[in-house]
């Protein structure tokens, strides 16, 4: 509902930012900048943020950097390789680096041949492996952000149990789909609702019969998403060569994901890096983070009469 999004946008974003600036123990007169979100994302929130961000850099004169969410996601994890952001150098023996962002929206394989240089290797080409999990979440009528639920039911139940498919993890290119991923299991669910509720059992027993084979399907389906996403990963950090590999968005946060990568990283000697679990989801610091590396990477702030929200912007 982005009309329902957009008024609560208006109603919390100036707590929020006086919240922000009293715990960080600042003033509007000590920040240099302000960035701000610009898109990709639903037009009414953003504008939401874009307009708040106009007023208050017209108001102190600090001048604006409008940011790419997704650029906010992709450097998200550089916020625990180094404090030092004045010199991209310093981050030199990391790249190449292999980039992956899964989010709600987005799901995102890109090369970075350097801090500034990057460019999209692939892309999913339906839903997003966020999506997925928020998809499977609601046939499973678990409440929304499916993907920690899903997460939680996995780690009882067993991967193995249910052979869903693992779509385009053999194609040559680096593009996803999870669609069908998300078809197969409202199918599996149609076709085993008999046996995953049954009529008449004893009512404490159904429950945990219901609960386990629930567990199953997140545990099975959470496996064929992280097995996709590794693939295509690790091949791309072998094609071109990568010295590292990085982890980001939303869906970063799933432990099942974390761990295959990290392993798999170990086994190829490459570094990986990720940032901490409550900095996955949609957050400021990302922003921040991703403005500061704009600054010291030659970006000219703008006046606040240049920024407009852009809801399809491309990484
Ligand atoms: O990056 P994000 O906060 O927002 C977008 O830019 O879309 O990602 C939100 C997505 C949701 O789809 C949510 O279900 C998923 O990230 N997510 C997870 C987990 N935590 C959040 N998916 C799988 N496992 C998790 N632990
Ligand atoms: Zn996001």
């Amino acid at each position: 509902m982005p009309e329902a999004a957009a008024r609560a946008h208006v109603r919390y974003i100036r707590p929020v930012v006086e919240k922000a600036l009293a715990t960080s123990h600042c003033s509007l007169a000590t920040i240099d900048y302000i960035a701000v979100t610009v898109g990709p994302g639903l037009l009414p929130s953003l504008m939401v943020g874009v307009e708040f961000a106009k007023a208050l850099s017209f108001a102190t004169g600090k001048p604006i950097i409008p940011v790419n969410h997704m650029a906010g996601h992709l450097y998200s994890p550089f916020g625990r390789i180094s404090s030092k952001l004045s010199s991209s150098s310093s981050f030199k023996h990391l790249f190449p680096m292999v980039s992956l962002i899964v989010s709600g929206g987005h799901t995102i394989l890109v090369l970075m041949k350097d801090i500034k240089n990057y460019k999209v290797l692939g892309q999913t080409i339906d839903d997003a492996a966020g999506e997925a999990f928020d998809k499977v979440a609601k046939m499973l009528n678990l409440p929304y952000p499916g993907g920690p639920e899903v997460s939680r039911l996995a780690d009882d139940g067993n991967p193995k149990v249910i052979n869903f498919p693992r779509p385009m993890i053999n194609h040559k290119n680096y593009n996803f789909s999870f669609s069908g991923l998300k078809t197969a299991v409202l199918y599996y669910l149609r076709d085993h609702s008999k046996q995953a509720t049954p009529t008449s059992p004893p009512p404490s027993r159904g429950r945990n019969k219901e609960r386990e084979s629930k567990a199953d399907v997140c545990a099975s389906f959470q496996q064929a998403v992280v097995d996709v996403l590794v693939a295509k990963t690790l091949r791309a950090a072998r094609e071109y060569k990568a010295r590292s590999i990085s982890l980001s968005g939303g869906v970063a946060a799933n432990e099942a994901l974390r761990k295959q990568l990290i392993v798999n990283c170990k086994l190829l000697k490459v570094k990986f890096f990720v940032p901490p679990k409550n900095l996955c989801t949609d957050n400021a610091e990302m922003i921040g983070l991703t403005a500061c590396f704009m600054l010291h990477n030659g970006f000219k702030p703008v006046s606040f009469k240049k920024i407009k929200a852009n809801p399809n912007l491309s990484l």
